[in-house]
């Protein structure tokens, strides 16, 4: 009797996690209150499952229904979650996309008088929204490249001891990883053209020369691609040359690099200036330890309360005033909300850049905790 009990139970579960589709959480689908669908792009970059808790959290503080989709970076999976948002009566989306594929979601939900939201990464390709709430992403970029400036002592470098490194760029289906790039080269291209900085494989001057951005992206921002790339080069390219800095656009990629040239005798006692973002606990241990040279901070929990009072004030049709954030268009930058459809309101809320001297800044901030470091030190 237990046994056909424990198997009737463990059906009802399996059903219950189908039906909410994959990695859903349907506790949020009960009755009362205006409904916020949450729609994250993928869960191997871990910033996305505390983003998409966090919206959640924010949202039923402020008494809206709401639920959490991941779509395992497969546009066609998000596609269908925010079409059951649609379904279910969703008033607001929160999408952080996978491609530009979602605008055909997104073109229904204007249809449907439904307001959407874009978080942290531009819908790109399409007019059906009028919202964008995101970091500053070229600052970002500009802080990788200062870690490099810094981490190389560039501004006293010269032509006749120049350093050497090798770039890695974001998923090219992701708008920010242009941004990303942009400002970083903004800081070292002068010290390439002055010949203080020697690029070891592509050099894409900026994001513009697609061909060559394309041969340093990273598809998707898999990790495993990324280390596959830097096992490549530390064969090929870097082969006779020692690098002294791998400008990487995130910390999921940053370790992954690090893998590769820990496997490599030349970087046993002495590893390349690596650069990250993300401040992801495991990357902020290995600043601390001094392996990964930085990472850039922001604060997605702050960014999460902002896009939920951004959804709040959009759907009573009421003006939004979101604390900390600045206007794109404020500060020359509206090219961050251009869709290449349209220029939506852009939010920007400031990252922060993190070096070892000040890795507890996000612990300090509430961020995580000073035992979520401690965990990864022991890994
Ligand atoms: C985000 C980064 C993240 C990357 C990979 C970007 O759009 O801004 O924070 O590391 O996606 O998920």
């Amino acid at each position: 009797m237990k046994k056909l009990f424990f198997a009737v139970m463990a059906v009802v579960i399996v059903a219950g996690t189908v039906f909410a589709g994959a990695g859903s959480d349907n506790k949020g689908g009960g009755s009362g209150g205006t409904f916020v669908g949450i729609a994250m792009p993928e869960t191997h970059v871990l910033r996305w499952i505390k983003d998409g808790a966090s919206l959640k959290k924010f949202a039923e503080a402020k008494g809206f229904r709401a639920q959490d989709q991941y779509a395992n970076a497969d546009q066609n999976l998000q596609n269908t979650q925010i079409q059951n948002f649609l379904t279910q009566g969703a008033k607001a989306i929160i999408i952080g996309c996978v491609n530009d594929g979602v605008a055909a979601a997104v073109a229904d939900a204007a249809r449907d008088k439904v307001t959407v939201i874009a978080y942290d990464r531009i819908i790109p390709n399409s007019a059906d929204y009028d919202y964008y709430i995101t970091f500053n992403n070229f600052k970002v970029g500009q802080f990788q490249g200062q870690g490099i400036e810094r981490g190389l002592d560039l501004k006293s470098a010269s032509a006749a001891a120049p350093k050497y490194i090798t770039l890695f760029a974001g998923s090219p289906t992701d708008g920010n990883a242009f941004f990303f790039f942009d400002g970083a080269m903004s800081v070292l291209n002068p010290y390439i053209e002055s010949g203080a900085l020697i690029v070891v494989g592509p050099y894409p001057k900026t994001s513009k020369d697609t061909a060559n951005f394309q041969r340093i992206a990273t598809e998707n921002w898999q990790a495993p691609v990324a280390k596959t790339r830097m096992e490549n080069l530390l064969n090929g390219d870097a082969k006779d040359v020692t690098l002294d800095a791998v400008l990487a656009p995130n910390d999921t990629l940053a370790r992954a690099i690090i893998e590769a040239c820990k496997a490599d005798a030349k970087y046993a006692s002495k590893l390349p200036i690596v650069t990250g973002q993300d401040a992801e606990a495991a990357s902020t241990a290995s600043i601390k330890n001094g392996e990964q040279y930085m990472t850039v901070f922001k604060d997605t929990t702050k960014l999460a309360e902002a896009a939920i009072a951004l959804a709040e004030a959009a759907v009573k049709g009421a003006t939004p005033n979101i604390p900390g954030a600045v206007l794109a268009s404020s500060i020359g930058l509206e090219s961050i909300g251009d869709t290449g459809r349209k220029i939506v309101r852009a939010y920007l809320l400031d990252p922060v850049i993190i070096y070892r001297e000040n890795w507890k800044d996000p612990v300090n901030a509430g961020f995580y905790t000073q035992e979520e470091i401690d965990q990864n030190n022991l890994k």
